[in-house]
Protein backbone atom coordinates (compact mmCIF):
# COMPACT_ATOMS: atom_id res chain seq x y z
CA UNK A 1 0.00 0.00 0.00
CA UNK A 2 1.29 3.46 -0.87
CA UNK A 3 1.45 5.61 1.93
CA UNK A 4 -0.46 9.11 2.36
CA UNK A 5 -0.76 12.04 4.74
CA UNK A 6 -3.58 13.84 5.22
CA UNK A 7 -4.26 17.80 5.97
CA UNK A 8 -6.72 19.30 8.13
CA UNK A 9 -8.27 17.17 10.89
CA UNK A 10 -12.31 18.25 10.60
CA UNK A 11 -15.33 16.78 9.89
CA UNK A 12 -14.09 16.62 6.62
CA UNK A 13 -11.27 14.53 6.92
CA UNK A 14 -13.64 11.94 9.21
CA UNK A 15 -15.45 11.08 5.35
CA UNK A 16 -12.13 11.01 3.66
CA UNK A 17 -10.59 8.57 6.04
CA UNK A 18 -13.80 6.42 5.51
CA UNK A 19 -13.69 6.85 1.52
CA UNK A 20 -9.37 5.37 1.75
CA UNK A 21 -10.12 2.39 4.26
CA UNK A 22 -12.64 1.44 1.33
CA UNK A 23 -10.36 1.54 -1.37
CA UNK A 24 -7.80 -0.47 0.49
CA UNK A 25 -5.18 1.34 -1.75
CA UNK A 26 -3.45 4.13 0.66
CA UNK A 27 -1.89 3.60 4.44
CA UNK A 28 -2.84 6.79 6.19
CA UNK A 29 0.33 7.81 8.08
CA UNK A 30 -1.27 10.88 9.77
CA UNK A 31 -2.81 14.26 10.15
CA UNK A 32 -1.26 17.48 10.40
CA UNK A 33 -3.55 20.24 11.62
CA UNK A 34 -2.66 24.08 12.27
CA UNK A 35 -4.37 23.89 15.76
CA UNK A 36 -5.65 20.59 16.56
CA UNK A 37 -3.60 17.67 18.47
CA UNK A 38 -4.58 14.46 19.89
CA UNK A 39 -6.27 11.61 17.17
CA UNK A 40 -8.97 12.09 14.50
CA UNK A 41 -11.11 8.73 14.64
CA UNK A 42 -7.96 6.37 14.88
CA UNK A 43 -5.36 8.42 12.85
CA UNK A 44 -2.96 10.75 14.80
CA UNK A 45 -2.29 14.16 14.24
CA UNK A 46 1.10 14.27 13.74
CA UNK A 47 1.84 18.62 13.54
CA UNK A 48 1.50 21.26 12.03
CA UNK A 49 2.11 21.64 8.42
CA UNK A 50 5.67 22.74 8.99
CA UNK A 51 6.06 19.18 9.02
CA UNK A 52 4.72 18.25 5.77
CA UNK A 53 8.06 18.61 3.71
CA UNK A 54 10.15 16.45 6.54
CA UNK A 55 7.42 14.00 5.66
CA UNK A 56 7.79 14.22 2.18
CA UNK A 57 11.60 13.48 2.51
CA UNK A 58 10.87 10.81 4.49
CA UNK A 59 9.32 8.63 1.53
CA UNK A 60 5.42 9.85 2.05
CA UNK A 61 4.91 11.17 -1.53
CA UNK A 62 0.93 11.19 -1.41
CA UNK A 63 -1.25 13.75 0.31
CA UNK A 64 -4.71 15.07 0.35
CA UNK A 65 -6.44 18.13 1.79
CA UNK A 66 -8.85 17.17 3.76
CA UNK A 67 -10.40 20.92 4.60
CA UNK A 68 -13.92 21.49 2.95
CA UNK A 69 -13.66 24.85 3.19
CA UNK A 70 -17.11 26.95 2.10
CA UNK A 71 -16.97 30.31 1.97
CA UNK A 72 -13.53 30.95 1.26
CA UNK A 73 -12.22 28.30 -0.95
CA UNK A 74 -9.06 30.16 -1.57
CA UNK A 75 -7.71 28.54 1.54
CA UNK A 76 -7.84 24.99 0.03
CA UNK A 77 -5.94 26.52 -3.04
CA UNK A 78 -3.20 27.85 -0.69
CA UNK A 79 -2.88 24.35 0.83
CA UNK A 80 -2.69 22.52 -3.24
CA UNK A 81 0.01 24.94 -3.98
CA UNK A 82 2.29 24.36 -1.24
CA UNK A 83 1.84 20.47 -1.72
CA UNK A 84 2.61 20.54 -5.14
CA UNK A 85 5.52 22.90 -4.53
CA UNK A 86 7.07 20.59 -2.01
CA UNK A 87 6.38 17.67 -4.59
CA UNK A 88 3.29 15.64 -3.24
CA UNK A 89 1.26 13.61 -5.15
CA UNK A 90 -2.58 14.25 -4.62
CA UNK A 91 -4.81 11.18 -6.12
CA UNK A 92 -8.32 10.81 -6.91
CA UNK A 93 -10.64 9.77 -4.04
CA UNK A 94 -13.30 8.28 -5.07
CA UNK A 95 -15.79 6.06 -2.91
CA UNK A 96 -16.36 2.33 -4.10
CA UNK A 97 -20.18 3.59 -3.78
CA UNK A 98 -20.03 6.45 -6.53
CA UNK A 99 -20.90 6.36 -10.14
CA UNK A 100 -18.37 8.07 -12.44
CA UNK A 101 -18.28 7.77 -16.25
CA UNK A 102 -15.83 6.12 -18.21
CA UNK A 103 -15.99 9.04 -20.10
CA UNK A 104 -15.76 11.99 -17.84
CA UNK A 105 -12.10 13.55 -17.06
CA UNK A 106 -11.18 13.83 -13.21
CA UNK A 107 -8.96 15.84 -12.38
CA UNK A 108 -6.04 15.10 -9.51
CA UNK A 109 -7.07 15.65 -6.16
CA UNK A 110 -10.19 15.26 -6.37
CA UNK A 111 -12.90 13.41 -4.03
CA UNK A 112 -16.07 12.12 -5.20
CA UNK A 113 -18.23 10.58 -1.91
CA UNK A 114 -20.22 8.08 -1.37
CA UNK A 115 -23.49 8.22 -3.40
CA UNK A 116 -21.90 11.03 -6.05
CA UNK A 117 -22.77 10.32 -9.59
CA UNK A 118 -20.84 12.04 -12.72
CA UNK A 119 -21.82 11.44 -16.09
CA UNK A 120 -20.41 11.00 -19.60
CA UNK A 121 -18.29 14.31 -21.02
CA UNK A 122 -17.91 15.73 -17.64
CA UNK A 123 -14.49 17.46 -16.83
CA UNK A 124 -13.51 18.09 -13.51
CA UNK A 125 -10.36 20.17 -13.17
CA UNK A 126 -8.28 19.98 -10.07
CA UNK A 127 -8.76 19.77 -5.99
CA UNK A 128 -12.64 20.03 -6.19
CA UNK A 129 -15.21 17.85 -3.74
CA UNK A 130 -17.73 16.36 -5.47
CA UNK A 131 -19.91 15.72 -2.04
CA UNK A 132 -22.10 12.79 -0.77
CA UNK A 133 -25.04 12.16 -3.56
CA UNK A 134 -24.44 15.16 -5.63
CA UNK A 135 -24.65 14.84 -9.41
CA UNK A 136 -23.03 16.47 -11.94
CA UNK A 137 -24.67 15.70 -15.40
CA UNK A 138 -23.56 15.13 -19.12
CA UNK A 139 -21.00 17.31 -20.36
CA UNK A 140 -20.53 19.71 -17.46
CA UNK A 141 -17.23 21.24 -16.88
CA UNK A 142 -16.17 22.29 -13.59
CA UNK A 143 -13.70 24.38 -12.67
CA UNK A 144 -10.07 23.66 -10.63
CA UNK A 145 -11.02 24.19 -6.98
CA UNK A 146 -14.92 23.74 -6.58
CA UNK A 147 -17.18 22.18 -4.10
CA UNK A 148 -20.08 20.31 -5.15
CA UNK A 149 -21.94 20.06 -1.72
CA UNK A 150 -24.47 17.18 -0.92
CA UNK A 151 -27.03 16.49 -3.00
CA UNK A 152 -26.98 19.43 -5.41
CA UNK A 153 -27.84 18.62 -9.01
CA UNK A 154 -26.15 20.19 -12.06
CA UNK A 155 -27.80 19.75 -14.92
CA UNK A 156 -26.19 19.29 -18.20
CA UNK A 157 -23.66 21.18 -19.91
CA UNK A 158 -23.21 23.51 -17.33
CA UNK A 159 -20.06 25.41 -16.71
CA UNK A 160 -18.64 26.38 -13.51
CA UNK A 161 -15.24 28.66 -12.93
CA UNK A 162 -12.27 28.00 -10.15
CA UNK A 163 -13.38 28.85 -6.12
CA UNK A 164 -16.73 28.11 -6.59
CA UNK A 165 -19.27 26.58 -3.87
CA UNK A 166 -22.32 25.55 -4.81
CA UNK A 167 -24.42 24.90 -1.45
CA UNK A 168 -26.05 21.68 -0.49
CA UNK A 169 -29.56 20.61 -2.03
CA UNK A 170 -29.08 23.08 -4.83
CA UNK A 171 -30.22 22.38 -8.82
CA UNK A 172 -28.50 24.48 -11.55
CA UNK A 173 -30.72 24.15 -14.89
CA UNK A 174 -29.08 22.43 -17.81
CA UNK A 175 -26.32 25.08 -19.80
CA UNK A 176 -26.03 27.62 -17.26
CA UNK A 177 -22.65 29.24 -16.97
CA UNK A 178 -21.50 29.99 -13.38
CA UNK A 179 -18.61 31.97 -12.99
CA UNK A 180 -15.35 31.76 -10.73
CA UNK A 181 -15.79 32.49 -6.81
CA UNK A 182 -19.34 32.00 -6.60
CA UNK A 183 -21.37 30.93 -3.51
CA UNK A 184 -24.82 29.47 -4.06
CA UNK A 185 -26.79 29.55 -1.10
CA UNK A 186 -28.22 26.21 0.53
CA UNK A 187 -31.62 24.64 -1.46
CA UNK A 188 -31.40 27.83 -4.26
CA UNK A 189 -32.45 26.99 -7.52
CA UNK A 190 -30.03 28.54 -10.68
CA UNK A 191 -31.89 29.09 -13.53
CA UNK A 192 -29.35 32.17 -15.49
CA UNK A 193 -25.92 32.81 -15.75
CA UNK A 194 -23.86 34.14 -12.65
CA UNK A 195 -21.01 36.40 -13.13
CA UNK A 196 -17.69 36.22 -11.25
CA UNK A 197 -17.82 37.06 -7.20
CA UNK A 198 -21.78 36.52 -6.52
CA UNK A 199 -23.32 34.76 -3.83
CA UNK A 200 -26.72 33.81 -5.17
CA UNK A 201 -29.64 32.36 -3.08
CA UNK A 202 -33.54 31.49 -3.43
CA UNK A 203 -35.87 29.83 -6.07
CA UNK A 204 -35.10 31.38 -8.99
CA UNK A 205 -31.63 32.21 -7.56
CA UNK A 206 -31.06 35.71 -7.34
CA UNK A 207 -27.90 37.93 -6.54
CA UNK A 208 -27.54 38.74 -3.04
CA UNK A 209 -23.90 40.06 -2.69
CA UNK A 210 -21.10 40.60 -4.32
CA UNK A 211 -18.04 39.03 -2.67
CA UNK A 212 -15.17 41.09 -3.16
C1 LIG B 1 -25.55 31.39 1.25
C2 LIG B 1 -24.74 31.33 2.53
C3 LIG B 1 -23.30 30.97 2.19
C4 LIG B 1 -24.83 32.72 3.14
O1 LIG B 1 -23.99 32.87 4.21
P1 LIG B 1 -23.57 34.37 4.70
O2 LIG B 1 -22.67 35.01 3.69
O3 LIG B 1 -23.06 34.21 6.08
O4 LIG B 1 -24.88 35.20 4.61
P2 LIG B 1 -26.03 35.45 5.69
O5 LIG B 1 -26.29 34.21 6.50
O6 LIG B 1 -25.66 36.71 6.39
O7 LIG B 1 -27.28 35.69 4.77
C5 LIG B 1 -27.36 36.81 3.90
C6 LIG B 1 -28.78 36.88 3.43
O8 LIG B 1 -29.07 35.76 2.55
C7 LIG B 1 -30.17 34.98 3.08
N1 LIG B 1 -29.81 33.58 2.87
C8 LIG B 1 -28.70 32.96 3.30
N2 LIG B 1 -28.68 31.69 2.85
C9 LIG B 1 -29.81 31.50 2.15
C10 LIG B 1 -30.33 30.39 1.46
N3 LIG B 1 -29.67 29.24 1.40
N4 LIG B 1 -31.51 30.55 0.79
C11 LIG B 1 -32.17 31.74 0.83
N5 LIG B 1 -31.71 32.85 1.50
C12 LIG B 1 -30.54 32.72 2.15
C13 LIG B 1 -30.25 35.34 4.57
O9 LIG B 1 -31.54 35.13 5.05
C14 LIG B 1 -29.85 36.81 4.52
O10 LIG B 1 -30.95 37.54 4.04
P3 LIG B 1 -31.25 39.07 4.52
O11 LIG B 1 -30.00 39.85 4.17
O12 LIG B 1 -32.42 39.44 3.69
O13 LIG B 1 -31.51 38.98 5.97
C15 LIG B 1 -25.28 30.23 3.51
O14 LIG B 1 -26.52 30.61 4.09
C16 LIG B 1 -25.50 28.90 2.78
O15 LIG B 1 -26.57 28.60 2.22
N6 LIG B 1 -24.43 28.09 2.78
C17 LIG B 1 -24.39 26.81 2.13
C18 LIG B 1 -24.10 25.72 3.16
C19 LIG B 1 -23.71 24.41 2.54
O16 LIG B 1 -23.84 24.18 1.36
N7 LIG B 1 -23.19 23.52 3.35
C20 LIG B 1 -22.69 22.27 2.86
C21 LIG B 1 -21.86 21.62 3.91
S1 LIG B 1 -21.06 20.18 3.31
Amino acid sequence: MEKIVLIGAGGHCKVIIDIIKSTNKYEIIGITDNEKKGYLLDIPIIGNDDVLSDIYSKGVKNAFICIGALNDMKIREKIFNNLKSIGFKLPILKHKNSIVSLYAEIGEGNCIMAGAIINAGARIESNCIINTASIIEHDCKIGFNCHISPNASIGGNVTIGHNSHIGIGSIIIQNVNIGSNVTIGAGSVVINNIDNDKLVVGIPGKVKKYKK
